[in-house]
C-alpha cells in the first residue's frame, strides 16, 4: 500500500515528503479552507513540492473528463465505488472514519470495494482509503491489500513512534557517551 498525504497545509505536506514516504498528496473544499489560503495558490504550491498525483477537489461543469485523472470522492458504499469504476474513474475515495463516527465499520467498507474489485478483474480503479484517523486504520488497509491511504500528517507521526524506540535511544545515548565519553 502506497501513501498520500491528506492536508492542505503546505508546511505538513514538505516535512511528509521529506520523510520520503508519500506519492501524492489529497485536499478537499474543507481542508483548503482551513488552510485560509485560496485554492489555486495552494495547488500550485503543492505541486512544486510534491512529484505525484495532487487531488483537489473541484466543481464539475462538464461530465467530459479530457484525459485527467478523477478522484471520486465522498465513497460510502460499494455500489458508488463500482459505478465510479465503471465511469472510468481512476481512484475512489471510501472515507472510512466518517462511517465509523455514525457507528458503521469503515474498514468493512474497504474489504467489500477490495474484493468487488478484485473479483471484476477488469477494474483498474485504485482504492485510496480516506478519512483515515488513526494507525489501526493503516495497518487493516494495508492488510486488505487497498491501493493507497490518504493519512493526516499527525497519524504518520503517531504511526512511527513507539515507547520503547523512545526509550531504545536514550539508552543507546547513553551507553555511547559512556564509551566514547561523548
Ligand atoms: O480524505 C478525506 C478526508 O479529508 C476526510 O477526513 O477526517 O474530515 O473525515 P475527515
Amino acid at each position: 500500500m502506497r501513501f498520500f498525504v491528506d492536508t492542505a497545509d503546505v508546511g505538513q505536506i514538505r516535512k511528509a515528503n521529506d520523510m520520503g514516504v508519500i506519492c501524492g498528496v489529497t485536499t478537499n473544499s474543507s481542508l483548503i479552507a482551513k488552510s485560509g489560503r485560496q485554492f489555486e495558490d495552494v495547488i500550485k504550491e503543492i505541486t512544486s513540492i510534491v512529484d505525484g498525483a495532487i487531488s483537489g477537489e473541484v466543481k464539475a461543469t462538464t461530465t467530459d473528463a479530457e484525459g485527467v485523472k478523477t478522484n471520486l470522492t465522498l465513497i460510502f458504499n460499494p455500489n458508488q465505488a463500482l459505478l465510479a469504476a465503471r465511469a472510468g474513474a481512476a481512484y475512489v475515495s471510501p472515507f472510512l472514519g466518517r462511517l465509523d463516527d455514525i457507528s458503521q465499520n469503515g474498514l468493512d467498507l474497504i474489504a467489500d470495494i477490495k474484493e468487488i474489485f478484485d473479483m471484476a478483474g477488469d477494474i483498474d480503479t485504485q482504492i485510496i482509503c480516506a478519512s483515515v484517523r488513526n494507525p489501526i486504520h493503516v495497518i487493516e488497509c494495508a492488510k486488505m491489500g487497498a491501493d493507497i491511504a490518504t493519512v493526516p500528517y499527525n497519524v504518520f507521526e503517531q504511526m512511527m513512534n513507539h515507547p520503547l524506540t523512545d526509550q531504545g535511544i536514550e539508552k543507546f545515548q547513553a551507553d555511547y557517551k559512556a564509551v566514547f565519553g561523548k
